[in-house]
């Protein structure tokens, strides 16, 4: 028998298992924290189940920690649920639960502490630990779940097509779990994924999306992609990427499989963020590559435009998977946009213009912008690598030194439209456009420097040239 009452040293355990026994009900510690309990990952959310009603040990139990504490509950699906410090305690009577196979919304019925396991998505997610006062921390894991834990491997408690039929999420969820805990998934399990894979359809895009969020994330996430392409649900969940596998060969020239080489520019980026935006910039960079590929004779494989034509892409492709419309998305089609432009910077001899001209366009973001660029080095040839790396280090330094002299990163126009009205007395008009922008491609040029002096004496020469004439003051 595994103990494990010296390791819920948390005084809330104490509490459930006293009102546990006043109410006289089995109680037990389940799921997700008993697995990262025994694998010391930290967890914040704790889901007790009994055998009796969830609700009502909540209330017992809320009462008796601070009566203050307020106790959210749904009656039809018997749970509850508050916060205790920062923890997010879960309450349910143990189920039996089986599901209408067009829906996700189970029937529920009353269980043992069996039954709740038996309907739990994978052994190592259906261990349980007693609150009881006869053998309170006893482990109860009837599926082998500590020997899967120990082994890492994921595989569900029942039949698989079963447990995915139920909760078809349970194949993201699979893959999301392989791949933040670094788990194989036994082969029967694997299988049935690929055999249910169709079943994903029923599932909410905001759930799909989360898991899939979850696995970019992780510390490998394309452990995660391969485990979706082989099940084939990356081409349900999003089709754009799985058109990125393959290779084709024309007069004994290929192009790289650009599927492979996303994966290997999203592990790469992960050494260099944790932002979940510049991961996705990451995995659309050469989203549009399929579509731009041509062959032409004497050059072989071209990707022209792939970079404007993938950022086009991005708005819809974050419309179906259900991702934020707003900065986040403008932010990935930046980068997408942008990806190649400081690689050209380094096969050429950098001038102050093409420098100030990306900083202009990049803006803040010029720091994440080089990040996917150098993650985007995916030669196998390691010196190669080295070479590229250290001409982007060049380049950095001297966006740097352009960046202290010039600051185009916020540029702001040193005279406003209003000034130009005020200045030649007239009304909003196409010659304040033309002005302003003169103004703005000169200092890029480095025709004239960042400042209000010397664009106020270009804006009086650009308004004689147009025919304006000084507003008297
Ligand atoms: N569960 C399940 N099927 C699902 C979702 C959850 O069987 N589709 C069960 C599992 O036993 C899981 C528990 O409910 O351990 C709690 O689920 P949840 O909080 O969503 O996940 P965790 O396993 O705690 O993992 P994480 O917090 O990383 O999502």
């Amino acid at each position: 028998m595994t103990d494990l009452a010296d390791k819920l040293t948390h005084p809330i355990f104490e509490v459930i298992s006293d009102v546990s026994a006043k109410l006289n009900v089995e109680t037990y510690v389940v799921g997700g924290f008993v697995r990262d309990l025994l694998l010391r990952r930290p967890c914040k959310d704790i889901d007790f189940v009994c055998v009796g009603s969830g609700i009502e040990l909540a209330q017992a139990a809320a009462r008796k920690i601070d009566p203050r504490v307020h106790v959210n509950f749904f009656k039809n699906f018997g749970t509850a649920h508050f916060n205790y410090e920062d923890y997010d305690l879960e309450f349910v009577g143990a189920r039996k639960e089986s599901y209408n196979r067009d829906s996700r919304k189970p029937i529920v019925e009353e269980g043992t502490l069996q039954d709740d396991q038996n309907r739990r998505d994978f052994t190592i997610n259906a261990m349980a630990i007693s609150l009881g006062k006869n053998n309170y921390g006893e482990l109860l894991a009837p599926f082998n779940g500590l020997e899967d834990l120990d082994n890492g491997i994921i595989r569900t408690p029942l039949d698989p097509d079963i447990t995915f039929s139920d909760d078809p999420l349970r194949m993201m969820r699979a893959i999301r779990f392989a791949t933040q805990l670094n788990f194989y998934i036994e082969a029967k399990t694997l299988e049935a994924i690929t055999r249910n894979k169709e079943r994903i359809k029923i599932i909410s895009q905001e759930r799909i999306t989360d898991e899939l969020n979850k696995i970019i994330l992780a510390k490998k996430p394309s452990t995660g992609f391969r485990l979706l392409e082989e099940t084939g649900l990356l081409a349900l969940i999003l089709p754009e990427m799985q058109k990125l596998k393959g290779v084709e060969t024309v007069d004994d020239k290929s192009h790289k499989d650009n599927f492979y080489h996303t994966l290997q520019v999203l592990d790469n980026i992960t050494f260099s963020t944790n932002d979940l935006w510049l991961r996705w910039a990451a995995i659309l960079h050469d989203i549009a590559k399929p579509v731009t590929k041509r062959f032409e004779d004497g050059v072989g494989w071209t990707f022209h435009g792939h970079e404007v034509v993938g950022s086009k892409w991005v708005p819809r492709i974050f419309k179906n998977m259900k991702l934020p419309l707003g900065p986040e998305m403008k932010f990935v089609q930046k980068m997408v946009y942008l990806h190649l432009r400081p690689i050209a910077l380094t096969k050429e001899e950098i001038s102050d213009s093409a420098l100030r001209r990306l900083l202009f366009e990049a803006g803040d973001d010029i720091d994440s912008l080089m990040k996917l660029c150098e993650a985007d080095i995916t030669s196998k040839n390691k010196t190669k690598v080295n070479r590229y790396l250290q001409r982007f280090e060049n380049v950095r330094q001297k966006l740097k030194d352009v960046e202290e002299r010039d600051s185009i990163r916020n540029f702001q126009p040193p005279v406003s439209g209003e000034l130009i009205m005020q200045t030649f007395g007239i009304g909003p008009s196409k010659e304040v456009g033309v002005i302003k922008d003169k103004i703005k491609e000169a200092i890029l040029d480095g025709e004239i420097r960042n400042d209000y002096e010397e664009a106020h004496a270009m804006m009086l020469k650009l308004g004689a040239e147009l025919g304006l004439t000084i507003a008297a003051k």
